[in-house]
């Protein structure tokens, strides 16, 4: 499976090479997303050295498999905060993921980037949905968004209401991606991919434990997408969501909706176009779910396939994927000096599907405070503490998480696992001497791990779409082999 946008445009780093042990920089950026490689152009445009630090390939995890709409109208996202938190983080939300969309697309043009403007529309399938749009159109007519009801009448099938949002935009992820990789590299910075940080201490500068050995830095930023070192507690205030995408050739006498949809009903579906290979493709998303915690990953697959074959008749799937990002209770992201941490610990994560803004804003943000910026909207998110209600839910969630793991390890303690291997692309969740044992076999390979999260101790699940390890209480997913692929668990799960 792999996404359009990492399909037409892997991106190359022509300066890959290993990390130095015991070298010191001004900043070192962990993780090479979207998040990670603007703040890490923003402090070496200042001239510091900067050392990016990723686990995987630049863009492997959220950006290269989003589905890049950089939009103000962000599905129920508005009203959701506007519920959880005052009306001033509210406007300070807006504030900063508008500044961030000016910054990119100001940036792309400068950088001669290909990008879209498009209008963005979220729409109700049915009558019950649209209570949730008006409190959409609500917010954001209350932060200064003009938005308007519209008839959504280009899509092929028939919805209940619409708003829309004019002049916002679309991009190709990994195009944008390279474009920071090269800037970074013509000014001095480096990426150093395949290396995993695993550790980190609190002292100035701080030491940076990584799977190549040790480095320090004068500020360590953690881009990561997914909160990793545990230093907030992020991970118990998040839910991991994970979705699919999908893209479509049209046939010939159909047109791609030119607008940016987004559904508000359950599943909801998101679409957009998408240039590439000199033609027009479709962009569907939908079936999220928290990760670890569907039934049949494939079923989700087929069933957004179904869903565009019967309103797009004849479409031809190109390419199929899926991606996650993280919840925040309130819906608000967290950024910024993670307190307690000698004061150079910095965090990006919670950008709630959201993070062509929100990650841009979080890079701004950060930057702004390494190298002493002044951004009211980014101190009124960046120093909030979470709100009484985000508290309670983080609470009713994560009893939630305590009792999926004692029911997993109960489960795995129930069931023996059978001597007979899995059928090819199945996993297996068993008892082995007491202990939860995964076995699956993926290309005839038949590989037996532990099953326990080494982040902190779920039972993982299988995933038949992607043939990984989903842990349910925070979200990691490791390869059929148990090598970590993503999430807050720094750790492979060990092989039986
Ligand atoms: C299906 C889907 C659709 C989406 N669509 C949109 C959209 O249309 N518009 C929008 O605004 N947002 C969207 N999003 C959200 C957006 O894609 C993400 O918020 C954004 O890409 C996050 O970027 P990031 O750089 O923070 O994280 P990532 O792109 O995930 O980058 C983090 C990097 O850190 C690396 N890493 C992790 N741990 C370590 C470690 N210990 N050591 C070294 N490296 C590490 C990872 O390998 C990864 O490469 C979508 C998300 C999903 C899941
Ligand atoms: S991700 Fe936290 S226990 Fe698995």
């Amino acid at each position: 499976m792999s996404s359009l946008w990492l399909d037409t445009q892997s991106v190359r780093n022509p300066a890959r090479g290993p990390l130095p042990p015991g070298s010191h920089w001004d900043s070192v950026v962990v993780g090479a997303g979207l998040t990670g490689l603007t703040t890490a152009v923003l402090l070496a445009r200042s001239g510091q050295q900067v050392a990016v630090v990723e686990a995987r390939r630049v863009g492997a995890v959220a950006t290269g498999n989003t589905t890049g709409k950089v939009s103000l109208l962000q599905g129920g996202n508005l009203s959701a905060i506007r519920s959880a938190r005052s009306a001033e983080v509210l406007q300070a939300y807006v504030d900063g993921n508008r500044e961030a969309q000016s910054w990119l697309l100001r940036y792309l043009h400068e950088r001669g980037v290909e990008y879209q403007r498009r209008p963005a529309y979220v729409y109700a399938d049915s009558s019950a949905g649209l209570g949730t749009l008006e409190d959409e159109l609500e917010a954001c007519r209350e932060v200064g968004l003009d938005v308007h009801w519209a008839d959504a009448a280009e899509l092929p099938y028939p919805v209940a209401g619409a708003v829309e949002l004019a002049d916002q935009a679309q991009i190709h992820p990994t195009a944008v991606l390279q474009s920071l990789t090269d800037e970074l590299l013509e000014r001095g910075g480096l990426i150093f991919e395949g290396i995993r940080v695993v550790g980190a201490g609190s002292g100035q500068p701080v030491a940076v434990k990584t799977s190549a050995g040790d480095v320090t830095a004068d500020h360590l930023v953690l881009a990561t997408g997914a909160p990793v070192l545990d230093r907030g507690g992020h991970f118990a205030r998040m839910k991991g969501l994970r979705s699919y995408a999908q893209a479509y050739r049209l046939p010939r006498n159909m047109s791609v909706p030119q607008g940016m949809y987004l559904g508000l009903d359950t599943p909801g579906r998101s679409l957009r176009s998408a240039p590439a290979y000199g033609e027009e493709f479709l962009v569907v998303g939908g079936n999220g779910h928290e990760v670890g915690r569907a039934g049949s990953h494939a079923e989700a697959q087929r069933d957004l396939e179904r869903w565009t074959l019967e309103h797009f008749p004849g479409a031809e799937r190109t390419h199929a994927w899926s991606a996650q990002d993280y919840r925040p209770a309130d819906s608000v992201p967290y950024f910024g000096l993670l307190p307690h941490c000698g004061g150079s610990i910095y965090v990006a994560t919670g950008f709630n599907k959201w993070g062509m803004t929100n990650g841009v804003a979080a890079a701004l943000a950060i930057t702004a405070q390494i190298l002493g910026g002044h951004m009211p909207w980014a101190e009124t998110l960046s120093g909030r503490s979470p709100s009484v209600r985000g508290l309670l839910t983080g609470v009713k969630d994560n009893t939630s998480v305590g009792a999926r793991m004692t029911r997993d390890w109960v489960q795995a303690e129930l069931k023996p696992l059978s001597e007979e291997s899995p059928a090819e692309g199945e996993g297996v969740v068993g008892r082995v001497r007491g202990r939860p044992v995964g076995v699956s076999t993926v290309n005839g390979v038949t590989r037996r791990i532990s099953a326990v999260c080494p982040h902190m101790g779920g039972v993982v699940t299988w995933n038949d779409a992607e043939c990984s390890w989903d842990c349910p209480l925070h979200a990691s997913r490791f390869a059929a082999d148990g090598e970590v692929l993503e999430g807050p668990a720094v750790e492979n799960l060990e092989p039986k």
